[in-house]
């Protein structure tokens, strides 16, 4: 499809491309929202094996970000960028941060940029030099690292699965099967440890898994075999698209509850057919909005208690999508109706931020 025909299909207000002469940089904003106030997305480094499959991932992804802010009530829009890399692995230098700092700040506040796949907080820093207009750099003015938060809000999102389902959320008799030992899945495994779980695990990155097991003592099982284990939740952590039609098939768990971006191959598709098996599937942009709500709640000058709350509300916005799936096609329809719903609507109070001391 055209590129137009994409953005129109998805709704986008805007795709913009730069070109730096002076390092090469090739870079892509996405917005696809400001109906709700600034795009907040994350820039995502990589190689491209074409333009198209960039467009489309820029596209696909920016969506998902206004889903994500408005199902978390925050009066900010949806937005994502990327940079082209000409191969894979290329070095991330000062001058090209600051380089996407300056077309960041050609945006003059309607993007607001901050980590994604490639980037780290010192990437940030860099293009902070550039522009006042992202977060997630090392600096606690920029939030730091988002995945404590994160994680802390797909444990609340798992609360509200058990509660839906009719059990207490006590987690002392549940295994949970954690995919991806990163920053976001080692954070869940400390709170689900602390909160007595039993947990299964799996990594591609050997050390990662040393880690937990010297940690949580889990059961480690293979790659291959973790979407597949015996266990109550399984929670994907690590890249998104893991769940295609063949895993559906043979998933074992109850609930799927994960904080990866995009766990369903085809979320309209496997959304109905893991429902068909009566598996509870918790919409990932739902589940995984804490490292969004600490990151815009501090750029909107939230307090550190309004992030606290915002995150724990996380909890009822899903009971709520999930309590409403029954008149839906499935758990992630009825969580891209309410978001849909939020598009044009943002609570007066949500505009006039309580400013952090
Ligand atoms: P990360 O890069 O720190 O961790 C990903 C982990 O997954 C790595 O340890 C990697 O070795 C592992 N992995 C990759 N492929 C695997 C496979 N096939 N099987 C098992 N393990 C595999 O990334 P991070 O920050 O922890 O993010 C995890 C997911 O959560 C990503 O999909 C990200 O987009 C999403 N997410 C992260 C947020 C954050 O605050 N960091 C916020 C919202 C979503």
């Amino acid at each position: 499809m055209h590129t137009f025909g994409q953005m129109i299909e998805r709704g986008h207000e805007r795709l913009c491309f730069h070109h730096d002469t002076k390092t090469g940089m090739r870079a892509i904003i996405a917005i696809h929202s400001t109906a709700r106030g600034p795009a907040l997305g994350g820039t995502r480094r990589w190689h491209y094996a074409t333009e198209e499959e960039a467009i489309f991932d820029v596209l696909r992804l920016s969506e998902g970000m206004s889903y994500k802010a408005a199902c978390a009530g925050l009066p900010m829009g949806g937005a994502k960028s990327i940079i082209l890399l000409p191969e894979h692995g290329q070095l991330a230098t000062e001058a090209e941060a600051r380089a996407m700092g300056r077309f960041v700040d050609s945006f003059s506040g309607d993007y607001i940029a901050a980590e994604d796949v490639g980037l780290d907080p010192q990437y940030i820093d860099w293009m902070a030099m550039e522009t006042c207009h992202c977060m997630g750099g090392e600096t606690t003015l920029t939030g730091g690292n988002p995945s404590p938060f994160t994680a802390r809000g797909t444990f609340n999102a798992m609360k509200a699965c058990l509660q839906h389902l009719g059990s207490a959320p006590d987690f002392s008799s549940l295994q949970i099967a954690v995919q991806g030992l990163g920053h976001v899945g080692m954070d869940l495994c400390r709170i689900l440890h602390t909160a007595g779980a039993t947990l299964v695990v799996a990594d591609i990155n050997a050390r990662r898994v040393e880690e937990a097991v010297e940690a949580f003592d889990p059961k480690v099982v293979d790659v291959n075999d973790i979407l597949h284990t015996d266990c109550d939740i399984l929670t994907p952590c690590a890249l998104g698209a893991a769940i295609g039609p063949d895993e559906v098939r043979r998933i074992r768990a109850t609930i799927v509850c994960g904080a990866a971006n995009n766990i369903l191959v085809d979320p309209l598709r496997e959304g109905i057919s893991l429902r068909q098996k009566g598996i509870l599937y918790a919409p990932d942009f739902v589940a995984n909005a804490g490292g969004l709500i600490w990151l815009a709640g501090l750029h909107l000058g939230y307090s550190r208690e309004e992030l606290g709350r915002r995150n724990d509300a996380i909890e009822e916005t899903m009971l709520e999508i999930l309590e409403m799936a029954d008149s839906h096609h499935s758990t992630h329809h009825a969580a891209i109706a309410v978001a849909e719903s939020r598009f044009a609507k943002v609570p007066a109070s949500d505009k006039e931020p309580t400013h952090a001391g």
